[in-house]
């Protein structure tokens, strides 16, 4: 399912000008991370996805639908986000539950929404914390929670909203498994994330935002490549993009795997 939106404008009722008209296409099944300095407008973009946000002017379009024309609840059969931070999204006071919520606001028979929680819990090793209260849970495993759910509804989209922040080894190789089953189902996953190493190793296209506009757009390595540019943003290329400038290499994906070709001379 396609996203299109363009020209985007959108200020709150504060006054701050949050986005000042970004224009933007996500093709089916692309993963996609959005990376920019904190304020930039990341998170107020991705809300007008799911309709949590509605545009001061501009259009957003998700598959054949204009935004404008449906209410968070319809988008949420399209897309699902996973908030910035869990703890606004938890609202059950069982894990089984708050894994369910969206998938039974959506409608779904009671055998699919069973089948899709086991599935959700079992991408998080879950399954021992199904009678927990979420809130009696490490921030770690709330995370978990707040993104099983979301996996649960089954949407064509997924967004999720800095997933990686303050998390440990096993949560990152965890998510990379998660995200590797949502490309098996070619699902379209866009991660907000300023961890520049995690979107050179597991992203197609990265997006470099600035001051409510786009400032970047294309491969990891060949953004990477822009030092200048993230320079503005107070972002720093990959630690392995810096390291093959610094030796002069040529690579052409700033993957370990690309950085030891390179190496090799290969
Ligand atoms: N509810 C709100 N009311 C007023 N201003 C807001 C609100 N939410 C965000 N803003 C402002 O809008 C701008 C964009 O914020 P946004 O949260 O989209 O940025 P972000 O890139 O997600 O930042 P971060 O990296 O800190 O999560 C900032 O100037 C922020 O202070
Ligand atoms: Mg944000």
């Amino acid at each position: 399912m396609k996203i299109d939106i363009s020209d985007l404008h959108y200020s709150y009722p504060s006054g701050v000008k949050a986005l000042q008209g970004l224009s933007l296409q996500v093709n089916p099944g692309e993963r996609v991370a959005i990376a920019g300095h904190n304020g930039c407008g990341k998170t107020t973009l991705v809300r007008h996805l799911n309709g949590l946000l509605r545009p001061t002017q501009g259009r957003v379009a998700v598959g054949d639908w204009d935004s404008a024309d449906h209410s968070a609840a319809g988008l949420a059969h399209r897309v699902g986000y996973v908030f910035q931070n869990p703890d606004e999204q938890i609202c059950k006071r069982r894990v089984w539950d708050e894994v369910a919520f969206g998938a039974r606001n959506l409608g779904y028979s009671p055998t699919r929404v069973e089948e899709l929680v086991s599935w959700a819990l079992s991408c998080w090793q879950l399954e021992p914390h199904r009678d927990t209260n979420p809130h009696d849970l490490s921030s770690g495993l709330r995370r978990k929670v707040a993104i099983a759910s979301v996996l649960a509804m089954d949407t064509p989209i997924l967004i999720f909203d800095e997933p990686t922040t303050g998390q440990d080894s096993h949560f990152f190789k965890q998510l990379i498994a998660v995200m590797n089953l949502l490309r098996q189902k070619n699902k379209t996953v866009i991660a907000i994330s300023h961890d520049m190493d995690f979107i050179a190793e597991n992203f197609d296209r990265v997006i470099i935002m600035g001051q409510g506009r786009i400032l970047l757009d294309g491969k990891p390595d060949v953004v990477f490549n822009e030092s200048e540019v993230l320079a503005v943003t107070f972002l720093q290329p990959p630690q392995l993009t810096r390291l093959a400038k610094g030796l002069s290499l040529p690579v052409e994906d700033c993957s370990i795997e690309g950085f030891l070709r390179a190496l090799s001379g290969g």
